[in-house]
């Protein structure tokens, strides 16, 4: 509002004040979304959550911030659908392929053969932003592949995290459409599921290697002592300020050799490279150094 007033006075533009509104009606919203809820979306790149804001606020017909926010207040659907656009939730088995071998005929065995030679060693391996558990379960199939008949000599923690309790919900359920297999081999489809109707559920084998939680990148304590954590397309939606402080966040997170496995589109910012080492680029695999 006070953005408003001072513009006209000035006599600014009228394109330049509505930017102007725009950004500060945006806040206001985020804050409001915050306060409500408890979901923090103000360190999120700003284009795109005006983008998906300005649609929810186009298919209700509403035209201003202010409106929406009392739109808001009146629908709890509204919010949910809202919620829903923030969060974009795409994924599937083996998405993008290449890391997941680079994981499996490297990064595994080398974090086995590291481990000290006792019984039920602990394998620790997080997927923050984990939406519908393909990707831990993508983890827990490769695992399961490398370790055969081993499995029962390892203590095998993988866990999935997400903030939307309705994506952790199909997770822990682990039935699938035909669509998220489009990149992974038929022979994992004929080993780890079994058909439920037209869909795939996974086994009890790989599903009780996953356990899933709400986890905040924002808010929430990082889980520690990790081996692996792939945290991928995630950070595409923070801001840079928020990026660093996942980040620094997954440094602390991982033991001292610790893996990072990053999205196709994601980096280490310069002011990491002292921490991690590249071990693959194209895969964006990083390793802990120390
Ligand atoms: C595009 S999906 C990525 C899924 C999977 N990692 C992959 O690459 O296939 C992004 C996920 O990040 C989650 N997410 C968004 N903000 C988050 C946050 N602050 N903390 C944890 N997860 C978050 C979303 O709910 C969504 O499920």
């Amino acid at each position: 509002m006070l953005t408003l007033i001072k513009d006209s006075a000035d006599n600014k533009t009228a394109s330049f004040s509505s930017v102007d509104l725009d950004d500060s009606g945006l806040l206001l919203l985020l804050d409001k979304i915050f306060f409500d809820k408890g979901y923090d979306f103000r360190g999120y790149k700003k284009t795109s959550v005006r983008r998906r804001i300005k649609r929810r606020m186009q298919l209700n017909n509403i035209e201003t911030y202010e409106r929406y926010m009392e739109f808001l207040d009146l629908s709890h659907l509204e919010y949910q659908r809202l919620f829903d656009d923030l969060t974009i939730k795409v994924t599937s088995f083996f998405r993008d392929n290449h890391p997941f071998y680079v994981i499996k005929n490297r990064i595994m065995p080398d974090i086995i053969n590291n481990l000290p030679s006792q019984p039920f060693n602990e394998i620790r391996i997080w997927c923050p932003g984990c939406a519908t558990g393909e990707e831990p379960y993508s983890i827990g199939m490769l695992l399961s592949d490398v370790l055969k008949d081993n499995m029962g000599r390892f203590n095998i923690r993988i866990f999935g995290t997400d903030i939307s309790e309705a994506a952790l919900e199909n997770a822990r359920l682990g039935i699938y459409e035909p669509s998220a297999f489009k990149e992974m081999k038929e022979e994992y489809k004929n080993r780890y599921f079994f058909p439920v109707g037209s869909k795939y559920r996974i086994k009890y084998s790989v599903r009780q290697l996953v356990r899933y939680g709400i986890q905040s990148l924002v808010r929430h304590t990082p889980i520690s002592r990790l081996d692996l954590l792939l945290c991928r397309n995630v950070l595409i939606y923070f801001d840079r300020g928020l990026q660093e402080k996942a980040l620094r966040d997954f440094y602390y997170a991982l033991k001292p050799g610790g893996y990072l496995v990053l999205g196709k589109s994601e980096v280490i910012m310069s002011e990491f490279r002292d921490a991690f080492r590249e071990i693959d680029r194209e895969a964006r695999i990083y390793q802990k150094k120390g």
